[in-house]
This record gives structure tokens, C-alpha cells and sequence, in this order.
């Protein structure tokens, strides 16, 4: 007999797969708009497809909750963002990606919202603001891309205790390091594009919420803003889905291990990461996640060109944005448009499943030019 609960590992292979006699083991990729009247089904705006509802019952069974799809990370944030009421007062974090940061500036400009930002560490004082009573808090951890870890489970209590609702971007961890519904958020949200989808291969975003009630004001938040998830793109994110453990395993053990090369790089003058115990994220990241993940931001010695430079020379290691894919990923993030606030030369590194001694040669070479 299986055992009940099955570990995450195995729901993230089992769930949302048919079950009847003589089904295909996997979904079908079903492309369809509408579907014949008298069914369950009307259109797919608001009922969705099959393949788009057998992804979000599988990562709704993850993350212990109800999850809507959307056509992109961003798509996922925003149908949060838009119930927010004109004038309303969002806690937000002084780190977190930088689209983000925007799209509450939007919000601040355009509907006169105001956003007090929070370094993620400092519990108290998030605390302290949402005692305060505002619409909404927004926790992003591990955040992008310092690597900051909040107290998920501490600022969701206090969210509960002061009847504020509270959002936690969950891409960096996964639902397999972290489940912040568990802990009393009123949503989990993915960029499904990194981690879930693990390929670099599509866009998508969800969702998953707490209860029912929060699950259809998703849904009329797709019935309105149409930016649903395409039946291709769910179909490749429940492809990507079932190998997400293996994938996390191997990059998780490959970002510890390069961390700790890092560190002793006579060039590498920083390295942030959860997993090494001198980073200040570890305690917290040891009593709140089931492991560190697989990201890993160091900053260098040199400037923002020499680092531009060593990026360029990467072979295994590909220089582009974006994160959570097989293949490793690297950026220089203060060379984009608003965050030139971050150190110059922090590169955010995501680790792939490549073999980690390919990698430390790829990346050990490339550094060897910086100065000492
Ligand atoms: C933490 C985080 N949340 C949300 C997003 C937005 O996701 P998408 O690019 O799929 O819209 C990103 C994208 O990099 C991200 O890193």
C-alpha cells in the first residue's frame, strides 16, 4: 500500500494523471476554445482545458491548495495585484524582481496605492506594518536576487492575526523547499517559465490559493484579463513538473558545491547563498525550507565590464536571464534598467543539471581573469 500522505517527490509524478481504465497514462495536449454546450466545459477563458486543469490540480496537490494558471509569472502577479482597491497600502520587499517593484509603482502611480518596502530580513518590522493594517503584504523568499530569506512562517502569522492577506512568490523555492500555505499564506505564486517549467522552453505563471473563495476571484481574474495558460504551455509545464525533483536534487547539490568553490576564489570577494553556513540566510533557511535551492548570487572583484567580460566567456554556462532551467544561466543583474542599486558586479547564477565539475571549469576559468 502507498503511503499516505506519498512524499512530495512522488505527488509531483502522480498527480493530475487520468485514472481511468484504458486512459493514456499522460494528459492529452487538448487544444480547444470551446467546447459543445451541456457540458461542464463553455469556453476555455473561463473553464480552461483539460491539460491546463490537469496541471493545476498537480500543483494545487504540491502546494496544498487550489491553483489557477496564468500566461506567465507576471500574469500570476497581476491577478493578485489587480484586486487590490484604489488607495490601498501594500508591504512589499526592498529586494525582490524588479518587475515586481514596477508593477507596484504602476499601481502607486496610477491608483494611488502606497508601498512601504522591507528588507526581507527583519521580521520585527514587518510585523510591526502589518499590525498596521494594510490591503496586502508581499514576501518574495528567497528573493531576487540577494538571496534574502524571509520568516515566512512568523510574517504569515502575523498576517493571520491581523486579518491581512499575504502573498509569497514561491519560484526560488519551489513547493518542494517550501509550502507557504502550510504556514497560513493566502497565496503561493510561481513564475512557472523557471523551476516548474525547468526547460526554458514556455511561459506561465499560477497561482495557488488557500481556499475556494480566493480560488474564483483567480478565476474571474483570467474570465477578465484573458491571460490564461495555453494547453501547449500546460501540457510542457506537467511535462517539466514530473522531473522537477530529480532536477531540483541534482541542481540544489551542485549549487551547494559551487558555493563553496566560490567562496574560495581569490576573486569572488562575496557569495550568497542559504546553504553555506556563514551566509545569514542558513538558520532561517534550515528551520523554514527543505533545502537552500539551487540559485546562487557572488559578487567579484573588478568592475561591471570586467564581470560583463567573464560572462562572455563562459562555454558551459550560458549568459542570459531567466533562472531554473537544465541548463545553467548567468547574469550580471545591476547592468538592467532600475536595478543598478544592486552591487555592480553581482552576477546571479542559476545552477542546471550539467556536471558540476564542467561547471566549476567553465566558471573557475572565466574568473581566473579578474584581478586578485
Ligand atoms: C521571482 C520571480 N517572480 C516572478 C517572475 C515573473 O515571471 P515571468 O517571467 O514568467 O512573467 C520572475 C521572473 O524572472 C521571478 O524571478
Amino acid at each position: 500500500m502507498a503511503p499516505n500522505p506519498l512524499h512530495q517527490h512522488t505527488v509531483a509524478i502522480r498527480a493530475g494523471r487520468p485514472e481511468e481504465p484504458g486512459d493514456p497514462l499522460n494528459h492529452p495536449l487538448v487544444a480547444a476554445s470551446t467546447y459543445r454546450q451541456g457540458g461542464e466545459r463553455v469556453y476555455a477563458r473561463g473553464q480552461g482545458t483539460p491539460t491546463t486543469a490537469a496541471f493545476e490540480e498537480a500543483v494545487g496537490q504540491l502546494e496544498g491548495g487550489l491553483a489557477v494558471a496564468f500566461a506567465s509569472g507576471m500574469a500570476a502577479v497581476s491577478a493578485i495585484l489587480d484586486q487590490l482597491p484604489a488607495g490601498a497600502r501594500v508591504i512589499a520587499p526592498d529586494d525582490c524582481y524588479q518587475v515586481v517593484t514596477m508593477a507596484l509603482a504602476d499601481g502607486v502611480e496610477r491608483h494611488g496605492w502606497s508601498v512601504d518596502t522591507v528588507d526581507l530580513a527583519d521580521t520585527d518590522r514587518w510585523v510591526e506594518l502589518i499590525s498596521s493594517g494594510p490591503d496586502l503584504v508581499w514576501l518574495e523568499s528567497p528573493s531576487n536576487p540577494l538571496l534574502v530569506l524571509a520568516d515566512v512562517p512568523a510574517i504569515c502569522a502575523a498576517g493571520n492575526r491581523a486579518d491581512v492577506p499575504v502573498a509569497v512568490d514561491n519560484t526560488f523555492a519551489t513547493p518542494l523547499l517550501q509550502r507557504p500555505l502550510d504556514v497560513g499564506a493566502t497565496w503561493s505564486i510561481h513564475s512557472v517559465t523557471k523551476f516548474i517549467g525547468g526547460h526554458s522552453d514556455l511561459l506561465g505563471g499560477v497561482v495557488i490559493a488557500a481556499d475556494a473563495a480566493q480560488r474564483d476571484a483567480l478565476v474571474r481574474r483570467q474570465v477578465l484579463g484573458g491571460a490564461n495558460l495555453g494547453a501547449l504551455e500546460a501540457f510542457l509545464a506537467l511535462r517539466g513538473l514530473r522531473t522537477l525533483p530529480v532536477r531540483l536534487e541534482r541542481a540544489q547539490a551542485s549549487a551547494g558545491e559551487l558555493a563553496r568553490r566560490l567562496q574560495g576564489h581569490p576573486s569572488v570577494t562575496r557569495v550568497r547563498y542559504p546553504g553555506l553556513p556563514d551566509d545569514p540566510g542558513h538558520e532561517r533557511a534550515r528551520r523554514t525550507m527543505a533545502g537552500p535551492g539551487a540559485m546562487v548570487s557572488f559578487e567579484t572583484t573588478g568592475d561591471g565590464a570586467a564581470i560583463d567580460k567573464v560572462l562572455d566567456a563562459l562555454e558551459v554556462i550560458s549568459p542570459a536571464t531567466s533562472l531554473g532551467g537544465v541548463e545553467s544561466t548567468a547574469e550580471r543583474r545591476a547592468r538592467l534598467d532600475g536595478q543598478e542599486h544592486l552591487p555592480p558586479t553581482l552576477v546571479r547564477l542559476s545552477v542546471g543539471c550539467e556536471h558540476v565539475d564542467d561547471l566549476w571549469a567553465d566558471l573557475s576559468g572565466a574568473l581566473d581573469g579578474l584581478p586578485i
